[in-house]
This record gives C-alpha cells, sequence and structure tokens, in this order.
C-alpha cells in the first residue's frame, strides 16, 4: 500500500485522535496541529501504542503565522500532503441573548477561519500529490439549529466552504467533503466546560440517546470510519458531498418510539 503523508489538525484529542489513529496503524505518516501540550500528553497516556508515531506539532489553526510554520515543516519534510482533515473544534455555549461578541468572535475563528486558514496554506502541498483529499469536520448542528447560536453558524458555514472548495479545487483534483457527526463521548464538552460536572454530561448523554434512533450515541470510530473512507482513493468521485455519520438524529421523528 502506498504511503501518504497526512495533517489533522485537533489529532490530540476525541475524534482527531481517532482518525490519527488509524492512519497511524495503516502505516501513513501523520501530523496533528493542536494548541496545548496537555492534551497531547493526554492521547500518549490514553492510546500509548499509536500515539507514539503520530508527529505532534502545537499551534493554533485559526493563526496564520502558525499554520505557515507547519507548512515550512512539511515542506522540509515530505514536500507534499495526499490529505488534509479539519478536525479542530472548539463549542461555546449561549443564545444571541447570552453569547458574548468574544465567544462568537472565538467560535468562528477556529471552527470557520481555521479551515480556510489551513486548507489556503497548505495548497500548494496539496497540489503536490497529484491528487488529494480534504475533510471537514462539521457536526448535525450545521444541519439544523442544534447546541448553540455560534458552533451552528459555524458548521454551517464550513459547510459550504467545503462546497465552494469542491467546486474551485476539483480541476487539481483535490476533493472536499464534510463529516457532519451526531453526538459524540470525547472530551469536548468537558474540556470546553459546557457542563458544570461530570454529572450534569452524564445525565445529558442518557437523556440525548434516547433520540437517536440507532440507540446510541457515537463512538469516535463512527467518524474516523467515514473519514478514512473519503480520504481513500475508493471515494475518489465523491466531492461537495456533506456526510451525517449520526446514528439516524437527523431522521428522528414522532413516529420513532423513546428506547
Ligand atoms: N464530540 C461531538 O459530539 C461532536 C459532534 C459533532 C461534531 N464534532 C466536531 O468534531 C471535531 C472534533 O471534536 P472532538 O469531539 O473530538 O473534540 P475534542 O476531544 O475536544 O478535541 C478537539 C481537538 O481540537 C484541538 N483544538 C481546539 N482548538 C484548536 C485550535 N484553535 N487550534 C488547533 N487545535 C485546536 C484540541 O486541542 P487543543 O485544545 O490542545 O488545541 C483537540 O485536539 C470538532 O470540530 C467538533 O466540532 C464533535
Amino acid at each position: 500500500m502506498e504511503k501518504k503523508v497526512f495533517l489533522i489538525s485537533g489529532g490530540s484529542s476525541g475524534i482527531g485522535l481517532a482518525i490519527a489513529s488509524d492512519l497511524v496503524k495503516e502505516g501513513h505518516r501523520v501530523v496533528s496541529l493542536s494548541r496545548s501540550s496537555e492534551k497531547i500528553d493526554r492521547a500518549m497516556v490514553e492510546m500509548p501504542d499509536l500515539a507514539k508515531d503520530i508527529d505532534f506539532i502545537t499551534g493554533d489553526i485559526s493563526r496564520k503565522e502558525d499554520a505557515a510554520r507547519v507548512v515550512e515543516y512539511l515542506s522540509e519534510k515530505y514536500g507534499v500532503l495526499h490529505g488534509l482533515v479539519n478536525n479542530a473544534g472548539v463549542l461555546t455555549k449561549g443564545t444571541i441573548e447570552t453569547i458574548s461578541v468574544e465567544d462568537w468572535q472565538f467560535t468562528l475563528d477556529v471552527n470557520l477561519t481555521g479551515p480556510y486558514i489551513l486548507t489556503k496554506t497548505l495548497l500548494p502541498l496539496l497540489r503536490n500529490a497529484g491528487g488529494a483529499s480534504v475533510v471537514n469536520i462539521s457536526s448535525v448542528a450545521g444541519l439544523k439549529p442544534g447546541t448553540s447560536v455560534a458552533y451552528s453558524v459555524s458548521k454551517a458555514g464550513l459547510d459550504m466552504l467545503t462546497r465552494f472548495l469542491a467546486g474551485d479545487l476539483g480541476p487539481y483534483n483535490i476533493r472536499v467533503n464534510s463529516v457532519n457527526p451526531g453526538l459524540v463521548r470525547t472530551h469536548i464538552h468537558m474540556d470546553n466546560k459546557v457542563f458544570e460536572n461530570k454529572d450534569a454530561y452524564e445525565e445529558m448523554l442518557a437523556g440525548a440517546q434516547k433520540r437517536y434512533p440507532i440507540g446510541r450515541i457515537g463512538k469516535p470510530e463512527d467518524i474516523s470510519n467515514v473519514v478514512r473512507f473519503l480520504l481513500s482513493d475508493a471515494a475518489s468521485w465523491i466531492t461537495g458531498s456533506i456526510v451525517t455519520a449520526d446514528g439516524g438524529v437527523m431522521v428522528e421523528n414522532d413516529l420513532i418510539p423513546p428506547k
């Protein structure tokens, strides 16, 4: 199998760590970009065998300088990039009445401007691959209002970025797709202080599960399996798609009895 080079933003935790680990398992070169060393240390504890083979770089996807540093690193080391997963994201609470302008801006900076900056900056390396795949990790909250106003709007914007870039980059044989997960158990809710404590978080998960026709909320592997397919040549005719991986929550209706 051809060994490829992938950049996963936010590869130190949750869904990003599952994607990065899967690719490492297949023998590919995987570079992750995330901000804190604490989460990298946590990944080393959670997945010691696989995380040790992920090349962790620290930096913020919403900062042009950090993206430029990653390009420099990848250019010197590999000179090519076969796949980019814009996975890093943050969650902020609030309605229009409660969310601060600062939190709104922060959410859009990371969840929407970050993928724009990374994709734009990495474009020359993606073009060098002669065929590449970009996967944006969006959310069902981008398809129907949910979670919080800033988060939903950032993910809806990301889906339009996916569609737009699929058209723009198709002529370079660079495919761009979104994967939109439903609720997945990761660190995102507690790390972003969306719940007061672990009990409140578990209570939310138990309540939410009843709305999922498949009968459970997601695991990171439920998402990484789809991403791996979209990154592969088996998906070579798929671009501009918004792919939900959500246990059916988007088709939930009154006729589905609560479990
Ligand atoms: N879990 C869910 O229920 C769910 C549902 C739908 C969609 N999603 C989406 O899935 C993606 C992954 O979420 P997750 O649940 O796996 O979250 P997670 O466990 O909190 O992981 C998020 C990762 O992103 C990194 N990150 C955050 N802000 C960053 C920034 N500005 N620059 C670089 N890295 C940054 C984090 O590391 P640092 O904080 O150290 O930077 C961490 O590695 C997100 O885009 C999220 O919106 C998640």
